[in-house]
Order: C-alpha cells, then sequence, then structure tokens
C-alpha cells in the first residue's frame, strides 16, 4: 500500500458524500435549494459525533459553562439592538452579460485590494478606478459590464401570528443569523436561575440562517447552517487573561479532535468592530479548498451585547459582585461552524492509496469521530450458520458501538464501502469461527487482519478505542 499523490478536489468530496450518503443537494427531486443542503445517516453521525466532543469539552468537562437551546425565532427588536437590522449586509455586484453575483469585497480582493469592513461608497470608489483602468472583469465570464456595487442584507425573514395576516414590517420576524443572540436574551435567566457567578459561559448549538449572495463552496459557506457558540460572561479585568486560556483550549480542541498543528494556524483580525477589543481565528488549510480558511472565531466583545439588549428592552443587565459593585459584564466569545468543520474533516480524513496497482479511496476520521465504529460481516449471505453468527456478534457489539451489519456484495466490495465511509473495524464471520469461536478483525487504516476471540472483542475494542 502506497499513498498516491494528494489531488484532493472538492469535487471528490461531494462525490463521495452524496454516494456514500454523507451529504446531499436539499430538494434535488425538485432541481434543489440553491446553498442548502441535507444529510444523510453517515453525516448526521459524523455531525453529532464533531457536536458531541465540542460539548464534552465545552459544557459536560467545565463547572463554569452551562448549556442552552433558544429558540430560533426571537423578538424582531433583538436583531435591531444587535445592529444586525440595517447592518449585517455584503457588497453584491451582478455582471450583466452572465447574470452571476458576487460579493465586491471578494472580487476586490482578487485584485489584491483589501475591502473588508469597507463602506459601499469606498467599494465603490475602488470598483470605478478599477472600471477607468480597464481592469474590471467578470470572474466567470470576463465581462466588463458589471453593476455597480450594492448593498444586499444577509437576514432571512419569515413572518408569525395569524396565517390571513399579510407578510409586512410589523408582523416580520427574522430567522437568527447567529445563535449567541439567544445566549444574550438568556443570561438574566441563567445567573437568575442558576445562580452563576462571573465569570461563567452559555453554550449552545444550533440552526442559524444568513442569506449568503455567493455560496459555492459545498457545506463551507451555506444559507441555512449550524453554529456551536459559547459566550464567557466576566468582569472586564479578567479579560486578558482568559481571552488566553480560551485561545489555548480551543486550539487544543482540534489537536485532541486529530487535526495535526500544521494543519491548523491563528488569524489575527486587524480591523476591529467598533466594541471589540480583540479577535482571532481559527483556519484549517483545506486540500479541497486550496487554502487555509477560518473554522472558528474567538472575539472580546466588550459588553456591548449586554449593554445594547439593556437598552433596547428596558431591562438592567447588571452584575452585582460579592463587593456589591453593579455592572455590565464583558463577553469573551467562541464561535465556530457545525457544518464548516464537518468539511474540515471531511478534507481532512480523505485520502487515496494504491493497493496491488487500484486507487483505494478510505476516510482517515479519527476514530472518536468516525459515524461507523465496526462494521459486521457474514463471510457469505447464503449461509445461515454463518449470518446467525454474525448477527450474534453484531447485536452485542452494538449495545456499545455504532455498527452495522453488512452483507451485501463481495467480501472486498463491502471493506471497500466500509473503507469510504471511515469505519475503523470490519468484523468478518466465516466457517473457522463456528468452529473456534473467533472472527477476524481487519484495521481500516493498515488494512491488517488480526483473530480475535469472540469473547475477547469486548476488551480488544475498548483499548482500541480509548487509546
Ligand atoms: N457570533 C459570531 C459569529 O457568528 P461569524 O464569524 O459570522 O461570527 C462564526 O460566524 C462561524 O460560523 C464561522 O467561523 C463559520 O465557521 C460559521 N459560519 C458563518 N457563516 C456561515 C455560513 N454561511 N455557512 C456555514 N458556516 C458559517
Amino acid at each position: 500500500m502506497t499513498n498516491k499523490k494528494d489531488d484532493t478536489t472538492l469535487e471528490k468530496i461531494v462525490s463521495l458524500c452524496k454516494r456514500r450518503g454523507f451529504v446531499y443537494p436539499s430538494s434535488e427531486i425538485y432541481g434543489g435549494l440553491a446553498a442548502i443542503y441535507d444529510y444523510g445517516h453517515y453525516g448526521t453521525l459524523l455531525k453529532n459525533n464533531i457536536r458531541d466532543s465540542w460539548w464534552k469539552s465545552m459544557v459536560q468537562m467545565r463547572d463554569d459553562v452551562v448549556g442552552l437551546d433558544s429558540a430560533i425565532f426571537m423578538h424582531p427588536k433583538t436583531w435591531v439592538a444587535s445592529g444586525h437590522v440595517g447592518g449585517f449586509n455584503d457588497p453584491q455586484i451582478d455582471c450583466k452579460k452572465c447574470k452571476n453575483r458576487f460579493r465586491a469585497d471578494h472580487l476586490l480582493k482578487e485584485y489584491g485590494i483589501d475591502a473588508d469592513k469597507a463602506t459601499l461608497e469606498e467599494i465603490n470608489n475602488h470598483l470605478d478606478k478599477l472600471r477607468e483602468q480597464g481592469k474590471l472583469k467578470c470572474p466567470n465570464c470576463g465581462s466588463t459590464n458589471l453593476t455597480k456595487a450594492k448593498i444586499f442584507s444577509l437576514m432571512v425573514k419569515s413572518n408569525i401570528g395569524s396565517p390571513t395576516e399579510e407578510f409586512t414590517e410589523e408582523n416580520v420576524v427574522y430567522l437568527r443569523p447567529e445563535t449567541c443572540g439567544g445566549i444574550y436574551l438568556e443570561y438574566k435567566n441563567t445567573v437568575d436561575s442558576l445562580h452563576k457567578k462571573l465569570p461563567f459561559g452559555i453554550a449552545q448549538v444550533g440552526k442559524a440562517f444568513r442569506n449568503e449572495i455567493v455560496a459555492r463552496q459545498f457545506i463551507f459557506r451555506t444559507r441555512e447552517f449550524e453554529q456551536m457558540e459559547m459566550q464567557y460572561f466576566l468582569q472586564p479585568s479578567m479579560m486578558k487573561e482568559k481571552y488566553k486560556m480560551w485561545k489555548e483550549l480551543r486550539w487544543q480542541w482540534y489537536l485532541d479532535n486529530g487535526i495535526p498543528k500544521d494543519k491548523i494556524k491563528w488569524h489575527q483580525h486587524e480591523k476591529l468592530a467598533h466594541y471589540a477589543t480583540e479577535a482571532y481565528d481559527i483556519l484549517y488549510g483545506f486540500k479541497s479548498l486550496g487554502g487555509f480558511d477560518e473554522i472558528e472565531g474567538i472575539h472580546a466583545r466588550g459588553n456591548w451585547d449586554l449593554s445594547q439588549h439593556a437598552k433596547f428592552s428596558g431591562v438592567e443587565l447588571n452584575y452585582t459582585d460579592d463587593g456589591g459593585e453593579k455592572f455590565i459584564p464583558h463577553i469573551l466569545e467562541t464561535s465556530a461552524g457545525l457544518n464548516r468543520m464537518l468539511l474540515m474533516f471531511l478534507d481532512f480524513a480523505y485520502a487515496e492509496e494504491d493497493v496491488n496497482g487500484e486507487t483505494r479511496v478510505v476516510m482517515k476520521f479519527p476514530k472518536a469521530l468516525a459515524p461507523i465504529k465496526i462494521a459486521v460481516f457474514p463471510l457469505l449471505r447464503n449461509k445461515p450458520e454463518l449470518v446467525k453468527k454474525a448477527k450474534e456478534v453484531y447485536d452485542k457489539l452494538k449495545l456499545d458501538y455504532i455498527c452495522e451489519f453488512d452483507d451485501n456484495g463481495n467480501i472486498g466490495k463491502r471493506y471497500r464501502r466500509q473503507d469510504e465511509i471511515g469505519t475503523p473495524f470490519c468484523v468478518t464471520v466465516d466457517f473457522d469461527s463456528l468452529e473456534k469461536s473467533d472472527v477476524t478483525v481487519r484495521d481500516r487504516d493498515t488494512m491488517e487482519q488480526v483473530r480475535i476471540k469472540i469473547s475477547d472483542l469486548e476488551n480488544f475494542f475498548k483499548d482500541k478505542f480509548s487509546a
């Protein structure tokens, strides 16, 4: 077995995801819905495992962080207070010839111009200059016939109430663009009901919605996605120390989940929001996207969020410390995209190997995250005694692990399928098993096979999965 030259492309990952049931384009039988995806059996299991690993490190293992599951719909004033209504926009530019739509700031980046946080006027000035020089071209068709940039709101609107009511500005509600909004609104209830003392955090995992202008990188940037966010409430004097602590903890989470340190790096934001004092992103080096891109942000947000919600709601969101001093807590946020992380693990795990002149595609997920832990096969599906024994082994193992019973096709095809799903171990029951009560266990990564007594399987896998 030799590793083939690494030419992992996004197309290969997208194709494997559909072929093996990780991710499907949503509403496909109706022609699809742009930038929305469904997760199949293995995609759901993998996503849940990533989420659970995050939850374990952020909530289960910590005494200072509690969980929350807040509603997607919130009072519309929430998003006025947070600055999203009116302010959560991207600059959009259209090609009049091919009708493609682009983010103007991303287009300017291709000309070496950093327009992150630039005003619309500044963006249009840059575009006009390029236009005058005859340089401004559509990245898709090369046409010079591009519109001026205009502002495009990322907020997704809905309406609730009586079904006969019109969809008006009065009854509009928004699908939350980030999950942290719900955390800010439940800060007071959390303090009142759980009597948490600063510093403490509230974590939640949930859906967020953004009307992204361009969403072309599979599940990297979609219009419906999941975030895993934690807001840590603290005294301002603690920010420096706790920011360092959370940066270290979040970095370590990636290493603990099998991502090597040369595959991730820090990006420090130079231009900060007016209320922020520090912002770093963790970037991952995608083979399939051709470079490093953001997975998670760690932000020191001052007391802006709670101050705004106190102002707009008229409810005091102060904290009174043991000395009787009242103040609005400052917030440190860790914010990661679950779907983007899933793409990171797919990208990292994807490998092609040459095995006796044939290409083996194998997803080398860290064992703890693999969607299926153990597959169990009878050597032949038409031998009832083998099927019966294999079912017995399967029924026992599935009490402790997510397992799969597979008797489709020949053994070679089953190995190939399980390799593409990323199953760390395959157990085969053959004729010797009937006499000697043992089975063959094949390791996904080395492809080595060992004979193990059925009675020893429990300890064998306990060792393997705890390692
Ligand atoms: N509360 C802060 C916040 O939402 P963000 O940088 O806009 O910050 C945090 O988003 C993370 O959410 C990103 O690092 C990314 O992983 C994920 N994310 C943001 N927009 C996304 C999208 N359209 N599709 C998938 N993931 C997205």
